[in-house]
């Protein structure tokens, strides 16, 4: 926290004090973004101590983050997930460098968890006893998880619709679980408004100013774990819009301090039923909400809750937005998992997506330095991944019968 200068509103450019918690700007109603002194901050972090610091987790960073306090860091590790170089999935796109960051080994199996440490450890922080959040479902199962490590039972409202692993997460971890008959907008109207009836704590994506900061530790990773390397496009799944608007804080944040020279290319990947942040992208005009209908839960919304700062990201990036049919998300969860191990839910499988899309329409050159973020764990959705493999050949336990199963499943490859 000694690090940070304000916020400042990301649409009327206003300044607000960093002291209390701040939601939104006063002025405009628009999200905030953290203000750093990066001469601070540049003067206690450089290459050669992060490569004698032991501590693999977002906590190495902790001279870009908002905190001022490490009593509140739970005990499982999050972040410093790995960065997996793909060299059949490179063949197979004919590209000649591509990588995956695997969110899905976060402790709750999203990448959310990076945003709830920092927000929670912040709540925390200033004092407040009660949190709460509304989700699509992984930031809800993350929040409850890393409560759970501190004694924490936050408040939770989620979308009847979400995925049952999810809604057991949330209730094994001992949060307070409302299930929203509504959509996910429903559900984070519901939640902000009952934060200011209680006075609790809003750790609600895009309103709370700290979900971006936690998020933005993922590009410090990528940066390190390349050498300090900053790749040529960084493609990212979008829903509400922060995790991609996190993604380009932390390379600006690395540049700003000195430890990397350049920035990439970001590209948004949305559903095309769920492609409000596209729309604004591609048209130069607002974000817009839009009827989401995509079988990518985590990125069904509405109204981008932080979408403003999405559209910003890919605009100063020279980037682009890309949107993929539920088919070719469907299509990607089995291309990842069976060309690289790695098993992802719909919404973090949408990033592959996009990336043969990219390259399927000659937006992309053979020797680009490629990031796709895995988002989420494919155990958190497993009714859509077997729609698309289909179930097991079914036997009786008997050789003769394995045999002609064997046989007929030969003839099917
Ligand atoms: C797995 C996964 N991928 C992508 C996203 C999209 O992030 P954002 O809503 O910040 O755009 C989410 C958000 O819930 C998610 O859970
Ligand atoms: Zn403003």
């Amino acid at each position: 926290m000694k690090n940070v200068k304000n916020l400042c509103c990301l649409g009327c450019g206003r300044e607000h004090g960093r002291e209390g918690m701040r939601y939104r700007c006063s002025a405009c109603g628009e999200n905030l973004d953290v203000v750093y002194d990066y001469g601070a901050a540049g003067g206690r972090i450089n290459r050669e101590r992060l490569a004698a610091d032991r501590n693999l987790s977002i906590w190495r960073y902790w001279e870009l983050l908002p905190l001022s306090d490490r009593r509140w860091i739970m005990p499982q590790q999050i972040g410093w997930t790995p960065l997996y170089r793909t060299s059949r999935l490179e063949k197979q796109l004919g590209l000649n460098s591509v990588y995956l960051k695997d969110d899905g080994r976060n402790p709750s199996a999203s990448f959310k968890d990076r945003a709830s440490a920092v927000a929670i450890a912040k709540a925390l922080e200033l004092g407040f006893e009660t949190i709460a959040g509304a989700s699509t479902g992984n930031a809800a199962s993350s929040t409850a998880c890393l409560g759970a490590g501190l004694g924490l039972s936050p408040v939770i409202f989620v979308p009847r619709s979400a995925p049952a692993a999810k809604v057991a997460q949330l209730l094994v971890f001992g949060a307070r679980v409302f299930a929203v008959n509504g959509s996910y907008d429903d559900a984070f109207d519901l939640c902000t408004r009952a934060c200011e009836e209680f006075g609790w704590y809003n750790r609600n994506t895009g309103m709370n100013p700290y979900t971006r900061e936690g998020k933005k530790t993922v590009s410090f990773e990528i940066c390190e774990q390349l050498g300090w390397r900053v790749p040529d496009r960084v493609l990212v799944p979008v829903g509400d819009g922060n995790i991609i608007s996190g993604v380009w804080k932390g390379f600006r944040d690395l540049r700003a301090v000195g430890l990397t020279d350049r920035l990439p290319k970001l590209v948004a990947v949305q559903s095309c039923l769920s492609g409000a942040v596209a729309d604004a992208v591609r048209s130069d005009g607002p974000v817009r909400s839009c009827k989401a209908t995509t079988i990518a839960d985590s990125i069904s919304v509405d109204l981008p809750r932080d979408g403003l700062a999405a559209v910003k990201a890919v605009r100063e990036s020279g980037g682009e937005a890309v949107t993929v049919t539920d088919e070719e998300i469907v299509a990607a969860i089995v291309k990842l998992a069976r060309l690289t191990g790695v098993f992802a839910e719909p919404a973090g499988a949408a990033s592959l997506a996009g990336l043969f899309k990219l390259r399927e329409e000659g937006r992309l050159e053979k020797d680009e330095t490629v990031v796709f973020l895995v988002t989420g764990n494919g155990l958190k959705d497993i009714q859509t991944a077997i729609k698309a493999t289909g179930e097991p050949t079914l036997i009786e336990p008997d050789l003769k019968d394995f045999i002609k199963a064997w046989e007929q499943q030969n003839k099917n490859q």
